[in-house]
């Protein structure tokens, strides 16, 4: 069976870089046989955690659909960005609600690590964090990541990675994704 993959950005941004990483990483998931579901979190809002509001109201409305959309996926093609050096306070504070509750939606799933800023690095330092965090969520990341520096130059006018390297790479990581899903997470 195709295994389900959710592909989103940590990113609110309209024209965000990231935000094009992952309509790339859905497009060629697709092509490497697996069913996408492109969740911009945009769609998903929810508030700053606050265990109070939590015992109060339980999980946000947003943090609800999110979870949902998640629990459906084998695997997480993930496009982050870099905040001073770390993971964005909003996709942070996103996976913090979805790590709440009774289901877990995290645990066994297949990650892979993309991201994109204008700088040298292509949020290296970010997925450094963000592996850590997803790992501990109980999520096998891949080893093998897409960073894509210089962001501001490295699409063109139809969202495509202009490197062609880089958009190889993109392609193997889907294909590693799909692979790695139906083998440590079947579903
Ligand atoms: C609060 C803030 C902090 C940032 N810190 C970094 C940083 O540490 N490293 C970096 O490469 N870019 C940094 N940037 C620039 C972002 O990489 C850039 O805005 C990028 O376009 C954000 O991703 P997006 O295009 O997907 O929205 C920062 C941007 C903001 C708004």
């Amino acid at each position: 069976m195709a295994p389900h993959i959710v592909a989103l950005a940590g990113s609110l941004r309209a024209g965000s870089f990231n935000r094009k990483l992952a309509r790339l990483g859905a497009d060629a998931l697709a092509r490497a046989g697996a069913s996408v579901d492109l969740v911009d979190l945009r769609e998903v809002m929810m508030p700053l955690y606050d265990g109070d509001l939590e015992e109060q109201e339980g999980l946000p409305p947003g943090a609800v659909a999110f979870k949902a959309r998640l629990a459906k996926a084998q695997g997480l093609w993930i496009a982050c960005p870099e905040y001073n050096s770390s993971v964005p306070g909003t996709f942070k504070n996103a996976i913090d609600w979805a790590s709440r509750g009774d289901e877990d939606v995290f645990a066994g799933k297949v990650v892979a690590l993309t991201g994109a800023s204008p700088g040298m690095y292509g949020a290296m330092r970010a997925h450094y964090h963000l592996r850590q965090i997803v790992t501990t969520l109980g999520c096998w990341a891949l080893p093998e990541q897409l960073l894509v520096p210089r962001a501001h130059e490295a699409f063109g006018p139809d969202g495509a990675l202009l490197n062609a390297k880089s958009s190889a790479m993109l392609e193997e990581l889907a294909h590693a994704l799909v692979a790695a899903t139906a083998k440590l997470a079947p579903g």
